[in-house]
């Protein structure tokens, strides 16, 4: 694992935005997995500058998401497919056909995960996974005590995650109680990945899924087994003990 401390929350979108942008620039046809939340929104405006700068071309990229809530239509402001368009794609030259998030919003869900995980493989799987981490170690929806070799799967979410996630919502109630997820294994067959430490209340568990033992309760700790894993932590909003 590289591991990088970055004081700014503008410097870890910075470096993120970047080494995403050198990706691109020595595979044009790259497979990038994108996460959603307040963490890579940063990273996600730095890559709409470097493209409007003329500096990065998205239009042979296609892209995985890490997961989409079960139930909500694509158009709802709070679900993942919106967030993406959003803040990034709908401000890109990246072809529709070459996006792709879980389809929660169907009457066969597993179908969906079989359906995402085939369409990962058909593109010759993901080149550079970028992660963010939940206040639990979650990634992606992959709560504490998740199988460690899962792939793309239906997920309860933990009250703690809705909890958490409740701040994009009216109410905790109105937080889906499913998602359907790339599961840990999905992620780990990246090729590379990149995980971003940002968000109060995360050192600690940032601390242990970097230097503690490998554990299903702290799923994040999986990756210190990958090959190549970058990690960025902004020092200003996790707080340094
Ligand atoms: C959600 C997403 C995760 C994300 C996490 C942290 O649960 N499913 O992919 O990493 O939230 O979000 P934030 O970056 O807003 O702290």
């Amino acid at each position: 694992m590289q591991i990088e401390y970055v004081k700014t929350y503008d410097e870890m979108s910075q470096k993120a935005a970047r080494s995403v942008a050198q990706q691109i620039l020595l595979k044009p046809e790259s497979v990038l997995g994108f996460a959603t939340g307040f963490t890579p929104e940063g990273m996600y405006a730095r890559l709409v500058e470097l493209y409007q700068e003329g500096l990065i071309d998205f239009s042979k990229v296609t892209t995985f998401n890490l997961d989409e809530y079960v139930g909500l239509s694509p158009d709802h402001l709070q679900s993942y497919h919106f967030f993406m368009w959003d803040r990034l794609f709908g401000k890109l030259n990246i072809s529709k056909e070459k996006v792709y998030l879980p389809d929660g919003n169907v009457e066969d869900v597993q179908k969906s995960c079989l359906i995402y995980e085939e369409a990962i493989q058909s593109a010759g799987g993901i080149d550079l996974q970028v992660l963010g981490i939940g206040p639990n170690g979650h990634i992606g929806f992959n709560e504490p005590g998740s199988d460690l070799s899962g792939m793309t799967h239906v997920v309860e979410l933990t009250p703690s995650t809705r909890k958490a996630n409740a701040r994009f919502f009216d109410s905790v109630g109105a937080v889906p109680q499913k998602a359907i997820s790339m599961g840990i294994k999905t992620i780990m067959n990246a090729r590379r990945i990149l995980l971003l430490g940002s968000g109060s209340g995360k050192w600690d568990i940032i601390q242990k899924t970097l230097h503690g033992p490998i554990t299903s309760m702290i799923p994040a700790s999986i990756l210190q087994l990958h090959p190549d894993v970058t990690v960025i932590i902004d020092q200003s909003t996790t707080g340094l003990k």
